[in-house]
């Protein structure tokens, strides 16, 4: 079935061109800050990050590796379950590596908070935060992202790798979800 965005869509908050040129420019800071230092890994949660990661990773000039981790904190809706359960781990032993953690968005920060914990003690060197969208409103746990992509304000988005129930990941754009879609 085609999608009808109209139904689906109030407002692209962020265009295709503003991503990616957003994107070109965190990539930038990233190969200065990392370019002296031990083996990076890109850690990509799924699946919200996919397009993030990707554009992300063609724009670094540096030798890395790309991983990914399946957690899942959100159950099938809007709202945080505050749990944070690990369903797809990493393949590989991160010990002495600069792990970058690579998310679409921070919400209340529950998330990345017990995954920067646990990787910390699995002995990797270092472990930062790199996410596409900030929802600085919504945080109940002090995390800062090391670098951010953009600062939205609170309302449910979608697109560019983000989901409602599964559906809109794959729209080009970053965009408002229309509140009679969930509620
Ligand atoms: P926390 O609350 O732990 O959760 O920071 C971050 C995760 O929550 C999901 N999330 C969203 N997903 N539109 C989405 O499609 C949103 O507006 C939104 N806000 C939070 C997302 O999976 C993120 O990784
Ligand atoms: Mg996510």
């Amino acid at each position: 079935m085609k999608i009808d965005l109209e139904d689906v869509i109030d407002q692209v908050l962020i265009d295709e061109e503003s991503l990616n040129k957003r994107i070109k420019q965190l990539a930038g800071q990233i190969n200065e800050y990392y370019l002296d230092k031990n083996e990076l890994v890109l850690v990509g949660i799924l699946k919200g990050s996919i397009m993030f990661m990707a554009e992300l990773a063609k724009n670094i000039k540096l030798d890395c590796t790309l991983e990914f981790m399946d957690v899942s904190s959100y159950e099938n809706g809007t709202q945080s379950s505050g749990n944070v359960k690990i369903i797809k781990d990493l393949d590989t032993d991160i010990t002495g590596k600069e792990v970058l953690l690579v998310e679409d968005i921070i919400d209340t920060g529950r998330t990345l908070d017990a995954l920067k914990e646990s990787l910390i003690k699995r002995g990797a060197n270092s472990v930062k935060i790199i996410t596409l969208l900030d929802k600085p409103e919504r945080r109940e746990i002090e995390i800062k992202p090391d670098w951010s992509g953009f600062k939205i304000p609170n309302e449910f988005v979608v697109g560019y790798g983000l989901d409602y129930m599964q559906m809109y990941r794959n729209l080009p754009f970053i965009g408002v979800l229309k509140r009679e879609v969930y509620e």
